[in-house]
């Protein structure tokens, strides 16, 4: 095999990061059951995490960013799978200290992978990426814990973001009544042409406030922000509702009393899109590619070719991505 094309991120000796392409060969990458042609990748918020150095994520550098690959196998060591297999890698360690999918080939664990199901493309399957994948897990939660779409409304935080857009579009699939929180006030026609109902501007879930709840606006939340956001829509949200946390953009750090819990009964679920057993994977991916697929999927994502990611990684650092970036990694 040539050489091949890898984005890599370096730690220099005072510290610093940088990345970059880089030619690798086959050597670079570690020995694992599975070697995939990768056709496309995606981007998450994460990789550029990863990509411009975060040791709580990505322990040892030099790594290749990518927690997203779908492609075809071209080595196999493992009896389920065969060359030409087609095949999706979203989470596990992939992207952190194994090296990911921005990379023309990945080499990785049989036991991260999952066929590409007959209903969805490779590119589909990339579409979704894991931002689909934690969208549809936490639809999956809400569900488990009662919360029906005639129960009242479900607020999506980071509402223009990968996971955010992917939630509203299953949710508004699935016939629920979805609030976008977004500080992208331009995006609320294309936030509610993809299934939100309603758009709020997220500086409302922003305020100071020392009181332990406040009046109820919905039934459910997934949030993607952290901090005050999280604080406060454990506040705001109804009885017996439920909020899942999802991610930090904003912070990693909130404070709560117990009142929403003891006064309202309040379910705080934690979201772990990366280590999900395989069998509930597999039944994510199958209602994924059919009966929660968004209805405008199609609007929903922005293809670009690998050579112009590193200008979108830098983008998604400041949370100026709208929707899912696609990214075709096999030539034409
Ligand atoms: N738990 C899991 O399994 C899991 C899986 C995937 C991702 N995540 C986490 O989920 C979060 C979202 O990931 P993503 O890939 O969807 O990221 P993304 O595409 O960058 O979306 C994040 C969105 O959050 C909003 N935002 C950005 N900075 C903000 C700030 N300072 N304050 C408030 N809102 C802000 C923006 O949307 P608006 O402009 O519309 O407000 C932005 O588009 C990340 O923290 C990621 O690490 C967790």
């Amino acid at each position: 095999m040539d050489k091949f094309k890898a984005i890599v991120s370096r730690e220099s000796s005072d510290g610093s990061f940088s990345y970059g392409f880089e030619d690798i060969d086959r050597g670079f990458l570690p020995d694992n059951d599975i070697l995939i042609k990768v056709h496309y990748t995606g981007l998450n918020f994460k990789d550029s995490l990863v990509a411009k150095g975060h040791k709580g994520i990505a322990r040892n550098y030099p790594t290749i960013p990518g927690v997203d690959a779908a492609g075809e196998i071209v080595e196999s060591k493992d009896s389920n799978y065969k060359v030409g297999d087609k095949v999706i890698v979203t989470g596990h360690d992939l992207g952190m200290n194994t090296f990911g999918g921005f990379s023309e080939y990945v080499s990785v664990p049989a036991d991260w992978i999952v066929p590409c199901p007959p209903e969805l493309t490779l590119k589909e399957a990339m579409i979704y990426g894991t931002a689909g994948v934690t969208a549809g897990l936490c639809v999956s939660e809400l569900i488990n814990a009662g919360i029906s779409k005639d129960k009242g409304k479900v607020i999506v935080t980071g509402a223009s973001g990968g996971v955010g857009s992917m939630a509203i579009g299953i949710l508004g699939k699935l016939g629920y009544e979805v609030v976008a929180s977004t500080g992208k006030s331009s995006e609320s026609d294309w936030l509610k042409s993809i299934g939100a109902s309603e758009v709020i501007d997220r500086e409302e879930l922003n305020i100071e406030s020392n009181r332990p709840l406040l009046s109820a606006r919905w039934v459910g939340a997934i949030d993607n922000v952290g901090g005050k956001t999280l604080e406060n829509l454990l506040k705001t949200t109804g009885h017996h509702g439920a909020v899942c946390s999802v991610g930090l953009v904003a912070s990693d750090k909130f404070t709560t009393t117990v009142y929403p819990f003891i006064l309202r009964g309040l379910k705080l679920i934690g979201i772990d899109s990366a280590e999900q057993e395989l069998e509930k994977k597999l039944q994510l991916w199958m209602k994924l590619s059919e009966h929660w697929k968004p209805e405008a999927f199609d609007k929903m994502y922005r293809e670009i070719l690998f050579s112009e990611i590193e200008n979108e990684i830098e983008l998604i650092s400041k949370g100026g991505q709208r929707g899912k970036c696609l990214v075709k990694v096999i030539k034409d």
